[in-house]
């Protein structure tokens, strides 16, 4: 059976389509119409309309020209969308098909279909302005937004992302972090993006560093959230990134400012008793270097240092002549001296510092034997920053000069640690230390050059 299909006027009226037959010279006017066309063009009936030409119906004229030009070049027009002006009426849009046909004469004519697109547009408008104004807030946005596929290809970025990469936004499409950054940070980064692929769930404000392309590093907060079709399949990732590098350096800068502070406290300390001149300061770096082949992170190393400054603070009430007195301490001095760290502490206790820092202070004269004081703890009642400041406090005392004695020198300093390696001193820390003396040639590890 032939698969034809014929579009009478009675069907193109149902389905609210306009039909004509046309001469094809620019001038000329319809031969025949149908009623939906009438309509469409606001004419009441088909009389009225048969006395236009087609041309005069284009609100463009430039339209026209082209409408002309292309059914002469291809015989053929598809879905040329254009205004028509209607009678009394406001421009609306429709879109034309029409074939150029000869007759039996060999005279040329042309029929075709006019539809009214004007909806169609209005939601065709209403969406490209939806597109400008999301464009136009992810391109204002100080924030780089970027989507990627289930392959953690970018499909599309935001421009504060393309300039920060320092690429215009198409170079990256279709690429990977694999394309921009090392390779253990662009794993990462596929890692994170993998986790909400697979798991639906987001991941926010995580805070990393990343090397761009340009070769600066940044501190950035991270937000990957999924995204979903319309089946509620997850079809790839949105991420937010926000660069809090000047914010990290300020905070940076915050930090500097109060180790100095606790610094320059510890030195007027010292300056009191200058025969322990650096002692604080040693210490502090000591401590930092242990806590760091500890992999702590940066607040517990500047707590750990602060402690280390402040740790004999509580010595200020103690005079002088005890404090530096060679030879043995009778009873009711050393007991003066013990009672250094109880001032310490009373005076850091108050303060806003956190637990572990004015814990330190108070335990860095136990011993995991139960022999120091003040308080005679054991084993985990010494807390890990305080097993640090104890092993560190021995190490730099002995290994420096005092008014008392001569400097007994780093190895017996070291020697002194081993000596009470798990039964006094925490023996992890020991090892520690044990392995910097030998990588420095057995000379003070911690001594600024
Ligand atoms: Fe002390
Ligand atoms: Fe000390």
């Amino acid at each position: 059976m032939k698969d034809t299909f014929h579009l009478n006027i009675s069907t193109a009226d149902n389905l609210g389509i306009g039909l004509f037959k046309c001469s094809i010279d620019p001038k000329g006017k319809f031969i025949a119409i149908n009623t939906t066309l009438a309509t469409m063009l606001g004419f009441s009936c088909k009389v009225d309309l048969k006395s236009r030409a087609f041309r005069d119906l284009f609100s463009r004229p430039h339209d026209a020209d082209e409408f002309f030009n292309l059914l002469r070049q291809d015989t053929k027009v598809n879905f040329f969308e254009t205004l028509f002006v209607p009678r009394g009426g406001e421009p609306v849009w429709v879109a034309i098909t029409a074939s150029k046909v000869e007759d039996a004469d060999k005279k040329e004519y042309m029929e075709g279909i006019i539809e009214d697109v004007s909806s169609h547009k209005e939601m065709e408008e209403r969406l490209a302005l939806e597109r400008d104004l999301t464009q136009g807030l992810l391109d204002h946005i100080p924030d780089a937004i970027y989507f990627k596929d289930r392959n953690n290809r970018i499909i599309k970025v935001n421009n504060f992302y393309a300039q920060g990469m320092g690429f215009s936004p198409e170079h990256v499409l279709g690429k990977t972090d694999f394309d921009f950054f090392p390779i253990d940070q662009a794993q990462k980064m596929a890692d994170d993006d993998n986790y909400v692929l697979r798991t639906g769930r987001p991941i926010v404000g995580k805070i990393e560093r990343t090397l761009l392309p340009n070769g600066t590093w940044n501190q950035v907060s991270t937000t990957k959230i999924p995204m979903y079709d319309r089946k509620g399949e997850v079809i790839g990732t949105m991420g937010i990134t926000r660069d809090m590098t000047a914010y990290a350096n300020l905070e940076k800068e915050r930090l500097t400012m109060l180790r100095s502070a606790f610094s320059a406290l510890g030195k007027t300390l010292e300056m009191r008793d200058p025969y322990t001149y650096g002692h604080n300061h040693n210490v502090a770096n000591i401590v930092e270097k242990i806590g760091k082949a500890l992999g702590w992170d940066e607040d517990r190393l500047l707590s750990m240092r602060l402690a280390a400054e402040l740790h004999d603070l509580g010595k200020i009430s103690i005079p002088l002549d005890i404090l530096n007195k060679p030879g043995k301490l009778n009873d009711a001095e050393y007991r003066l001296i013990q009672e250094h760290v109880t001032t310490s502490y009373s005076i850091i206790k108050d303060s806003h510092f956190p637990v572990s820092l004015a814990e330190a202070i108070y335990q860095h004269h136990e011993r995991l034997d139960g022999s120091g004081y003040p308080r005679g703890l054991k084993d985990d009642q010494i807390i890990m920053e305080a097993r640090i400041l104890a092993a560190s406090d021995v190490l730099e005392s002995m290994a420096s000069y005092r008014p008392y004695r001569e400097s007994l020198g780093i190895e017996k300093a070291l020697e002194e640690l081993e000596k009470g390696r798990s039964f006094q001193y925490d023996s992890e820390i020991v090892d520690i230390i044990s392995q910097f003396i030998s990588e420095n040639d057995r000379k003070p590890f911690w001594v600024e050059n």
